[in-house]
């Protein structure tokens, strides 16, 4: 199953069916520089842009008129140049055809058709620019300083977008499972036979990309591969393995079709979890498990979280490190000195799918609110699920030596937690589980192959 031209017609007919009227307007991105013009960072399409059209090259615009459903690809044609340098350039018109636009407009008459609607009175809606070279994109388009045009943005249009692309199809979900099922899982498998004492983090990264660079394929986000789990986007991997730590690996690559996967598994370096390693371990698996169990839809995300923090507070009083009634602790934000992050989010052509579009707009809604509190404050994801929505399952449990020196000089929450306890456990690390999961009707699905997180079935890798 794949994406077809049809998806992409019946994608833009739908939006400008929810559009009340006016027209819209999306701008492919550019390729940027890495350092100098001719150097550029790898060139990755806007994720809307890609969802309405498929079209994957930069520089390039869309236009929607919501009034006549004429719908157009603007750009200027590839020159003699590009073909010297880069090869042979498909033309607009057959980018236009394989995506089921029929008409095509260059850079200059995109801006004189704005131009006069603008003039007309027609409202033009945009989506808010994430990047500076955007900003003066649609500054120029539009005729908008560059200091206004995120405000300006239009509120209808992005509420639409993630009304439509929250609910994957069949084909988005089978694109996020295949790259599961051929790479992510393999290249986690690869991480955690490598994690041995001697190596360094970064051979393990290496071996991974192995693997997703034999199916042409890059990573969806910087590599979290580290004995360091408990700095929680720790993107260095400069670290030698030593036996007694922890490896976390946090690692998903993007499909042919840009949807990406999120996964985090735990190795013991050298294969055998010590008693405090798996006791810590087996609260978070359990924690994620029981979440897993309890989605559907119709259920409040933030509510799963909530529960999620409590089974990890239950699971730290039966070691000794959190004391008092769960519910309170995690009511009074005590759970957040071990669990300082949220449950999950979105997942989809952007690994925290649609942030650009606004953190708030994607998670919440007018029924849920977004938590002020250390730690809950970072659930990106907390409204009602339905049915097709794909997000991540990420509790985790991290030991970090400045939050922990600072809650205790402070003697924050002390009622909950045991410092002195805590002491044993500051070059612990963290521990992160993660999955992907589809909403069906009745419950929910993990995507992909099971990848191993038994304490067993990860011991037995090494064996
Ligand atoms: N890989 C980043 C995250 O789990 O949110
Ligand atoms: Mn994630
Ligand atoms: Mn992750």
């Amino acid at each position: 199953m794949t994406i077809t031209r049809e998806d992409f017609i019946h994608r833009r007919k739908v939006l400008m069916d929810n559009i009340a009227d006016g027209l819209i307007v999306f701008s492919a991105n550019q390729v940027l520089p890495r350092n100098y013009g001719a150097n550029s960072f790898p060139f990755r399409q806007d994720s809307t842009f890609l969802y309405f059209s498929g079209i994957d090259i930069s520089g390039v615009f869309l236009l929607f008129d919501c009034s006549s459903g004429t719908v157009f690809l603007a750009g200027q044609e590839p020159g003699i140049e590009d073909t010297i340098w880069s090869g042979k350039q498909k033309k607009l018109k057959e980018w236009a055809e394989e995506s089921g636009i029929n008409e095509v407009l260059t850079t200059g008459q995109l801006n004189e058709k704005l131009y006069r609607d603008k003039a007309a009175g027609r409202t033009i809606h945009f989506i808010p620019p994430y990047s500076a070279d955007k900003n003066v994109i649609f500054s120029r388009l539009l005729g908008i300083s560059t200091d206004k045009i995120k405000s300006k943005a239009s509120i209808e249009l992005i509420k639409a977008i993630i009304a439509q692309r929250s609910v994957k199809s069949e084909a988005e979900v089978s694109e996020i499972e295949s790259a599961i099922n051929q790479v992510t899982g393999p290249m986690h498998i690869e991480a955690m036979k490598m994690a041995v004492e001697g190596k360094y983090e970064y051979e393990i990264v290496a071996g991974m990309y192995r693997v997703a660079k034999a199916k042409d394929l890059e990573f969806a986000y910087p590599v979290i591969c580290s004995v360091r789990g408990e700095v929680l986007h720790n993107e260095q991997h400069r670290n030698r393995l030593k036996k007694g730590q922890l490896l976390l690996t946090d690692a998903g690559v993007e499909s042919r079709n840009h949807y990406a996967s999120d996964i985090t598994r735990i190795t013991p370096v050298g294969g055998k979890f010590s008693s405090q390693q798996k006791e810590i371990y087996q609260v978070v698996l359990t924690a994620q498990q029981e979440a897993i169990k309890k989605l559907k839809p119709g259920i409040r995300y933030f509510d799963i979280h909530t529960e999620a923090a409590q089974d990890i507070v239950e699971g730290l009083k039966a070691i000794g490190l959190m004391r008092g009634d769960a519910e309170e602790a995690v009511n009074a934000g005590a759970h957040a000195l071990f669990f300082p992050h949220g449950l999950g989010h979105m997942l989809g052509l952007d690994v925290h799918d649609m942030e650009d579009l606004g953190e708030d707009y994607v998670g919440y809604d007018e029924s849920t609110v977004r938590s002020k509190q250390f730690g809950t404050a970072y659930l990106r994801l907390a409204k009602q699920l339905k049915s097709g929505y794909v997000l991540t399952v990420e509790p985790g449990i991290y030991f970090i030596p400045a939050l922990i020196n600072q809650w205790q000089e402070n003697k924050t929450l002390d009622r909950f937690i045991n410092y002195e306890r805590l002491s044993e456990y500051l070059e612990f690390g963290g521990v992160r589980i993660e999955d992907n999961v589809v909403i069906t009707e009745s419950g929910c699905r993990i995507l992909g192959n099971a990848i191993i997180k038994s304490v067993d079935g990860i011991e037995a890798l090494f064996t």
